[in-house]
Parts: C-alpha cells; sequence; structure tokens
C-alpha cells in the first residue's frame, strides 16, 4: 500500500528540511521524497506523512531527524574527482606551507570519504619527510550514515576499481577471506584524517585553527544564494589569509556577495 503526500506535509517538510541544512526541496524532488520516506514509515508502522512529520519535529525527535536527513541527502562522491583540486594543494599550496611543516584542511562535505582520503593520498605521495609534518584533516558531513562509512575506511571494489592499480597498491590493503574484495585505507593515510558530524548551517563551527584549505563540494549546488552567501561568509573567517576555498565544477561565487579573490573556475583565495 503506498501512502500518499498531500500538498500541506510537502510543505511542512519542504520548511523543516530548509531549515535543518539549508536544502530546498522542489517539486521535482517531491516523488524522491515519497520514495525515500514509504520505506521509513512502514517501518515504523506509521500511517501517513503527517504522522512522520509529527515524530520528526517533536521535541525528542532529533535522532528521527537525523534519520531522515540521512534519507534525503544526495551523496555522489569519489576518489579523485575533479583533480584540479588535488593537484593544486600539491603544487601551490604545499609550497607554501613547507617552511612551518603544518597543513590544516576541511572537507567540509565529505560525504562517505572518499574526498578526504584523496587529500590524505595526494599528501602521502607528495611529502617524503611527512612523518615530520603536522597535518589535519577534518571531514566532516551532515549524514551519520555516511560519516559512519567514511571512517571506516572499507570499500568496494568497484569504488576503487577506476584508480591507477599502483596507487590502490600504495593507499589501500586489499581484504582477504571474508574481506575479499574489499579495500581499507591503511592506516597511515587514515590517521590523517578525522571525522565529525558538523551542519554546514550551524552559525558557527568546532574549529579552532585558522584553515589553509577548505573544501565545499557539490553541496553548495542545493542551497539558495542567500544560504550559499552566509555559508561562504562563514568560510572566510574560518581560514587564514591566504587560505584557500574550492568548490564544486558545477558550482560558482559569481552570484553571491563575497571577499575572496577569484583565482580560476572553482578556486577562491583570501586575500592577504
Ligand atoms: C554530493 S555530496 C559531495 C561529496 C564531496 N564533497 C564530493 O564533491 O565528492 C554532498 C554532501 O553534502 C552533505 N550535506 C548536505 N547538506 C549539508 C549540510 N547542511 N551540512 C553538512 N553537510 C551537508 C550531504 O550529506 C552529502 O554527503
Amino acid at each position: 500500500m503506498t501512502t500518499t503526500l498531500t500538498d500541506k506535509e510537502f510543505e511542512q517538510f519542504q520548511s523543516l528540511i530548509y531549515q535543518q541544512v539549508g536544502i530546498k526541496l522542489d517539486s521535482p524532488k517531491r516523488n524522491l521524497l515519497v520514495s525515500r520516506l514509504s520505506k521509513r514509515l512502514r517501518d515504523l508502522k506509521l500511517a501517513s506523512f503527517q504522522a512522520y512529520y509529527d515524530c520528526v519535529s517533536r521535541k525528542g525527535g532529533e535522532e528521527e531527524l537525523t534519520r531522515l536527513l540521512d534519507l534525503i541527502s544526495t551523496n555522489k562522491t569519489d576518489f579523485y574527482r575533479e583533480p584540479v583540486h588535488f593537484d593544486f594543494l600539491r603544487d601551490q599550496v604545499l609550497p607554501e606551507v613547507r617552511g612551518t611543516k603544518t597543513l590544516r584542511v576541511w572537507s567540509s562535505a565529505s560525504s562517505s570519504g572518499e574526498e578526504p582520503y584523496t587529500i590524505a593520498m595526494t599528501l602521502c605521495d607528495a611529502l617524503s619527510d611527512i612523518s615530520r609534518w603536522d597535518i589535519k584533516i577534518l571531514a566532516s558531513d551532515i549524514s551519520t550514515r555516511v560519516l559512519a562509512k567514511a571512517a571506516s575506511g572499507l570499500y568496494e571494489e568497484e569504488r576503487v576499481s577506476q584508480l591507477p592499480k599502483d596507487l590502490v597498491r600504495r593507499h589501500f590493503l586489499c581484504g582477504k577471506g571474508p574481506q575479499a574484495g574489499k579495500y581499507k585505507v591503511r592506516p597511515d593515510v587514515a590517521k590523517l584524517v578525522a571525522f565529525r558530524r558538523i551542519n554546514l548551517m550551524d552559525p558557527t563551527f568546532p574549529i579552532r585553527s585558522a584553515l589553509d584549505v577548505i573544501f565545499c563540494r557539490n553541496v553548495m549546488i542545493y542551497f539558495d544564494r542567500p544560504t550559499q552567501a552566509k555559508l561562504v561568509e562563514k568560510f572566510f573567517r574560518y581560514l587564514r589569509q591566504g587560505g584557500y576555498l574550492f568548490i564544486g565544477h558545477s558550482e560558482s561565487l559569481q552570484w553571491i556577495e563575497h571577499q575572496f579573490t577569484y583565482l580560476r573556475p572553482t578556486i577562491y583565495q583570501k586575500p592577504f
């Protein structure tokens, strides 16, 4: 039996999701909401979307709200996705911080971990003296489901099958026995990355030292312009002078007011 989502219920979910994560679900996403929530309604033995809405929006409903956000988030990602940023990190950023051997990077919508681990692999490959460096990669996302996957560092073969074989050998342990077909990020790479749940809508972030680079790729596209502008303004505060903001290939800061210097498509710098 399928449950119907009324216009009123859709609007309620739209405004709750917008308020919580800044994502504006437009009408074409209505079917997606229905398909993703229907199973959850059945599991909880709820008769209507209204009942589910009441459950996530009431006091004490935070856990189910997290579940809802998990269900509606789009987590598509890949190792070495949009490689221009990893090349820039290696060729431009590393020489700048070589003197202090200290690097702070934030992968701010890290999904299942491919992006922050790619950052770590890039650094391991580029720095022969990495053991003498102080490197911290903070990786965060709103979704606890993808964060748990990311923290496990364990990936199916198809996630790494497009990568060069020698790179896979260098940075992954190949599963044996019951783990055959699985690939685990090697400890020397994994130890550079720390995962935590951060909502980009929060007014402040739990970050104390000034950042060299922020990756915020392929998430701003889901936010409206005022939300993007607020987020970019917060990023500006958390970067050091001369620090960089990387955004996704289909995103741009062109339509919002900001204080960054445009360097090239998807790469912005906080002025000195
Ligand atoms: C399409 S993935 C992008 C992953 C990666 N940055 C990349 O480009 O490959 C977008 C991620 O943003 C996360 N996200 C959506 N809204 C968020 C918010 N308000 N705060 C933090 N993360 C959010 C989603 O959970 C999802 O994992």
